[in-house]
């Protein structure tokens, strides 16, 4: 079975559960949970069962329609105080990726909507919005595609951290978007893929879906990218995000700001891919965001067959960090690539989502 022909999210077709491909277990197993329970999905997001910031917004958007269709209220008032409870709920399972909120209240704002319909019509209202929330998703994640592939040529070295492919969307991802339209158009590139430590979402995921995809792909350690990019073997790096600022700065992937330090001084571009749905335009800078702080256990046994740290040690083991503006050579969205300074081209790129949603004004 090709990982590239399954979806990573979904509803399943009697619209009573949500469909995950457990990435636990990636790449060695290819397990479906069927989640019905709101507690179920919200430790699938903790645990990381399904990750990435579009997918999680996704994941709690079914999540909360779920929510609504197993509501025993039998009155408005009664039926918004519990949707609002599940909100908040799956919302805080993660703290860092802005999509997660985002998804919960665009599905949470048709429920207050639609106040005076009935509850089995507002139920299903919330449904379609889940799913118009991952159609779109596709649809987004298809134009990032096509903005990046105007950053490469066929053949180039990209490298790039953690997964923000297709395994963290709905399809194509972020950042390897490009690359997976590229096979789609018959070009080939060759991908770097730090494995991301400590939870390896680049050898387990992107290193797992590109090579399904046919990709040319190499795995290295995170301690080797300063090398790679010293051989002259990359053309840009790629990353995804999972939070940006008003200011252009971007909070990915642990990791992530070490390799545009590393970008900056080998004269190699740094690109950062997101939805306009990733940008918090109410966060001025970076250091206004929350960075998701993890357990020891992750970083002294998971992956291990035995503990491999000493016993007591302190581990400190934030799961994101900040890429300030200044280090980004573009941010790569739907509506198109958002240069620096990035306070006035991102003010540009929600005026353009603006005449896109509403073309009439
Ligand atoms: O902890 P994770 O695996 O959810 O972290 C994911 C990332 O950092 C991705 O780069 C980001 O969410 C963008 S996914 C398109």
């Amino acid at each position: 079975m090709n990982i590239m022909t399954l979806e990573t999210v979904s509803l399943d077709e009697n619209e009573n559960a949500l469909l995950i491909l457990d990435q636990t277990k990636l790449p060695g197993t290819v397990d479906i949970l069927h989640l019905k329970d709101i507690r179920d999905i919200w430790d699938a997001i903790k645990t990381l069962k399904v990750r990435g910031a579009p997918a999680i917004g996704i994941a709690a958007a079914f999540g909360l329609y779920l929510a609504a269709l197993q509501s025993r209220a039998n009155n408005y008032p009664s039926f918004i105080t519990g949707l609002k409870y599940a909100k908040c709920y799956l919302n805080s399972a993660r703290p860092t990726a802005v999509n997660l909120s985002w998804a919960l209240n665009r599905v949470y704002r048709v429920a207050e909507t639609h106040s005076d319909k009935p509850i089995p019509e507002i139920t299903d209202l919330l449904r379609l919005e889940a799913i118009a929330i991952k159609s779109e998703d596709t649809e987004t994640c298809r134009k990032i595609g096509e903005y990046g592939l105007t950053l490469i040529k066929n053949g180039d070295g990209i490298l790039t951290h953690c997964n923000a492919g297709q395994l963290a969307t709905s399809k194509y991802g972020t950042a390897l978007a490009p690359i997976h339209l590229g096979r789609e158009k018959g070009m080939n590139f060759h991908v770097y893929c730090d494995e991301t430590r400590p939870l390896l979402q680049g050898a387990r995921l992107s290193a797992f879906e590109l090579l399904a995809d046919g990709v040319d792909t190499t795995l290295i350690c995170d301690n080797m990218s300063s090398q790679v990019m010293k051989e002259g073997r990359v053309s840009a790096v790629f990353v995804g995000c999972d939070r940006l600022a008003a200011n252009g700065d971007a909070c990915n992937k642990i990791g992530t700001s070490g390799l545009a330090v590393l970008a900056k001084y080998y004269g190699v571009p740094f690109y950062v891919f997101c939805p306009a749905s990733t940008i918090d335009m109410t966060i001025q800078t970076g250091s206004d965001i929350i960075i998701e702080q993890r357990s020891p256990e992750e970083v002294t046994e998971m992956w291990y067959s035995k503990r491999m740290a000493p016993e007591g040690v302190k581990v400190y083991n934030p799961a994101f960090d900040v890429t300030g503006h200044e280090l980004i050579t573009g941010i790569v969205t739907e509506y198109g690539i958002a240069r620096p300074p990035y306070v006035d081209s991102l003010k540009e790129i929600f005026t353009t989502k603006a005449t896109a949603s509403n073309p009439s004004h």
